[in-house]
């Protein structure tokens, strides 16, 4: 029998290749598109929850267009900052389509943080006015500065982005490296209603909430809203009463109503997000009020992990551990 190898890219490996905004965000509508299209066996996630408020989810998929195929294995713990460690880390294992062997272990952590901000900016470049200028990012951890990358890369016209965080700190050096970043100037606001008011874009990303935060009637007519703890941040008046409510992934969101993610109950959702990059119309006046709630797909790993493991391939990036020698 033959011997089987694997690759292994740690974060650093995959952070060489040097991977940009354009071809993130491609492989992430890529993963949108086959989605909506159903070209996917994408299970739900599941998860086990060490402590309270916490999960480890594993998040399988067989991507049929592209033929990928492999799982994430990703872990969410709030209070990782007191063991000076990130709140999302994990795994991902990409597998041959052909044989099953598994072909390469490599760090989620990245993948997950790029692919995230992608998928919002997908959202805004079918959803934002065309002229959006300002964004409130509530949220200043590893989210709130990827979503400011990838949003300006789709948006050029944004030039101001107001932060709050609850942590001073982490304000701080948000307001210190971001606007060099970005090139948006960045102001920081000690409340979420200050924050909020008067800007084209909301995104909320911060951890597993127990009330919402965002202010009843905040997203005003041609506002678009974002939220990555499933609804939990915005209030019922807000995801009841938006012209169209959006979600990567339906059953996904929807089965976090039964843990009390929306308030009020499981809104209507318009579409999924991968119907948009599919062709259905997004904003369709300056009036709308759009908000979404993309809670991550596997697809989304797995598309980016291939391009990543081809791309590692092709430079010879990482360690190549033994997975068996012989038949025994
Ligand atoms: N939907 C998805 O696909 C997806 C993917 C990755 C992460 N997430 C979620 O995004 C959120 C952020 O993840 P991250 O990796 O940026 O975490 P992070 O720990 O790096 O950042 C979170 C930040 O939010 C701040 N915060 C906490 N509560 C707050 C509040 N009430 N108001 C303002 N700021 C507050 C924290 O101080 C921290 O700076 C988490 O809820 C995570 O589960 C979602």
């Amino acid at each position: 029998m033959k011997k089987v190898e694997l690759r292994y890219l740690s974060q650093e490996d995959i952070l060489s290749l040097d991977i940009g905004w354009e071809d993130i965000i491609q492989r992430v509508e890529m993963a949108l598109s086959e989605q909506a299209k159903g070209t996917i066996e994408n299970p739900p996630k599941r998860g086990v929850h060490t402590r309270p408020d916490t999960f480890i989810h594993e998040m399988p998929v067989f991507l049929k267009g592209m033929d990928a195929c492999g799982i994430k294995w990703v872990s969410g713990y709030p209070e990782n900052y007191k063991h000076d460690l990130p709140q999302i880390l994990g795994v991902q294992i990409m597998n041959s389509t052909e044989t099953g062997v598994p072909l390469a272990v490599m760090d989620c952590r990245w993948i997950t943080a790029v692919r995230t901000a992608a998928a919002t900016a997908v959202t805004v470049k079918h959803c934002a006015k065309k002229d959006a200028r300002s964004i409130a990012i509530i949220g200043a951890g590893v989210q709130g500065r990827m979503h400011l990358m990838a949003i300006k890369h789709v948006l050029p016209s944004l030039e101001t982005c107001h932060i709050f965080d609850i942590k001073e700190k982490m304000l701080d050096d948000y307001a210190a490296q971001m606007p060099d970043k970005c090139h948006v100037n960045v102001n920081k606001f000690t409340t979420v209603s200050e924050a909020v008011d008067g800007v084209d874009i909301i995104v909320t990303c911060t951890q597993k909430l127990h009330e919402p935060i965002i202010p009843a009637g905040a997203l005003k007519p041609g506002m678009l809203g974002a939220g990555l703890e499933a609804g939990r941040a915005w209030p019922a008046d807000i995801i009841h009463g938006s012209d169209k409510v959006i979600t990567d992934d339906l059953t996904q969101t929807s089965s976090y109503a039964s843990t009390g993610a929306f308030a009020g109950g499981l809104p209507e959702f318009y579409c999924q997000l991968g119907d948009l990059v599919n062709g259905k119309p997004g904003r369709e006046n300056d009036r709308e009020t759009i908000l979404a709630f993309n809670v991550g797909i596997a697809a989304e790993d797995i598309s980016l992990g291939q391009y990543v493991y081809e791309k590692a391939v092709e430079q010879n990036v990482g360690i190549i551990l033994p997975l068996m020698e012989m038949d025994f």
